[in-house]
């Protein structure tokens, strides 16, 4: 049974109504990682896999939310939800009271939820939480929050509720992601290009099947790392507030005046904005080669400079750089775990993967995930 069905059916066995139906998508990001909090600029796409909500108001204050995936279930009060162990319910909770907060009007709701983006794969199903439920409750209270302030309240959900300081790519794209197009967004302005993808090329990704947790992990370190680089170049360029502003030039002539960390985590990110660009000329020009070069170069700097990847991830980009019909491959997301994406020739996807599987689990005693994935819309209602 398609998983919108099994939800909504969860739904009607549970609380015997009928819900607003609502598909909030995971994403890939094809480039430009961790530049998003330093103002920079992204190119992610929203993805097939997706979660899906069912929820109804019950007149009440209370919220009960159950997870089909997990079988479980959280209730909470809104104006009074405390943190729960159990991690999911606080990427709800999060967002409730970012609308309480906010002085909106949100009545308690029943909700089932459930989905097939992978948890901790990097393919954000934090934000599909997130963003999918914030869009589910200006809909169902008629809120009328325009776009991208609900992006914002998604976002600061995470920040404030959840404790991780991410950066906006990931909400953004869940909310105007576009079919068959990624999305290069200028995280400082908060406007997007539409990047057209019918490329001849699959987007794969090898899921290393390490979990990460963004709030457990150095995600907040690199940022207060990428904050230490900006205060050291404004010493002699004043003007500038983010690494965005920076150009290589600019930090080589600041090197003296930060630690040899904080100037390579520095340097990625400079350097990995550059490419953000050089991709989407490459794209452009349908030269996938060249595209393919770009996620390698992305990799690199991740892994030696920024120090977000891992043993597994690193493995997965070295088995497929001399495969035939591979054009790049670079792990994705936040790091310290997830997945790598990949940019295959159609034709060649079945006897990489296959490869793929077979030199991964002789390393490490397990065979990666594999998702061929495609573009997908933002979240939107599902009319049943
Ligand atoms: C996570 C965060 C994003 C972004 C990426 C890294 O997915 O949620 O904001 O910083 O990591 O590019």
């Amino acid at each position: 049974m398609p998983i919108i069905e099994s939800v909504a059916s969860k739904f009607k066995e549970l609380f015997r109504e009928t819900p607003l139906l609502v598909r909030s998508p995971g994403r890939v990001n094809l480039i430009g990682e961790h530049t998003d909090y330093n103002d920079g600029y992204v190119l992610p796409a929203a993805i097939d896999e997706a979660m899906y909500f069912a929820i109804a108001p019950n007149g009440g204050n209370e919220c009960r939310v159950h997870a089909l995936n997990l079988n479980a279930e959280h209730r909470f009060t809104i104006g009074h939800a405390n943190h729960s162990d159990k991690r999911w319910p606080n990427y709800l909770m999060g967002v409730v009271e970012q609308f309480n907060n906010a002085g909106y009007r949100v009545g308690g709701f029943n909700c089932v939820f459930g989905g097939d983006i992978p948890i901790g794969a990097g393919m954000s199903s934090s934000a599909a939480l997130e963003t999918g439920l914030a869009f589910a409750l200006d809909r169902l209270f008629a809120l009328k929050v325009d776009a991208l302030a609900l992006v914002k309240l998604a976002q600061k959900a995470e920040n404030e509720f959840v404790g991780v300081e991410c950066g906006i790519m990931d909400q953004y794209i869940n909310i105007f992601g576009k079919r068959g197009n990624a999305l290069r967004i200028d995280c400082r302005t908060l406007e997007s290009e539409l990047v057209s993808f019918h490329h001849p090329a699959a987007i794969v990704l090898f899921d290393a099947g390490v979990s990460h947790s963004l709030a457990g992990s150095g995600y907040n370190k690199r940022r207060v790392e990428c904050s230490a680089g900006v205060a050291a170049v404004k010493q002699k360029h004043p003007a500038v507030t983010h690494l965005r502003d920076v150009s290589i030039a600019m930090l080589s002539g600041c090197k003296g005046l930060m630690d040899a960390t904080v100037y390579r985590r520095s340097k990625y990110v400079v350097e990995e904005n550059d490419r953000v660009f050089a991709a989407c000329a490459a794209l452009a020009r349908n030269d996938l080669t060249a595209f393919g070069a770009l996620l390698y170069a992305s990799h690199e700097g991740l892994s030696r400079e920024y120090e977000v990847s891992c043993a597994e991830l690193d493995v997965l980009v070295d088995v497929v750089r001399e495969m035939p019909g591979v054009y790049g491959a670079r792990m994705m997301g936040g790091g310290f775990g997830g997945c790598t994406i990949n940019l295959i020739q159609p034709d060649a996807v079945e006897l990489v993967s296959t490869a793929v599987r077979k030199q991964y689990a002789k390393k490490f005693g397990r065979e990666p995930k594999v998702y061929v994935t495609s573009i997908s819309d933002g979240t939107s209602i599902v009319v049943p």
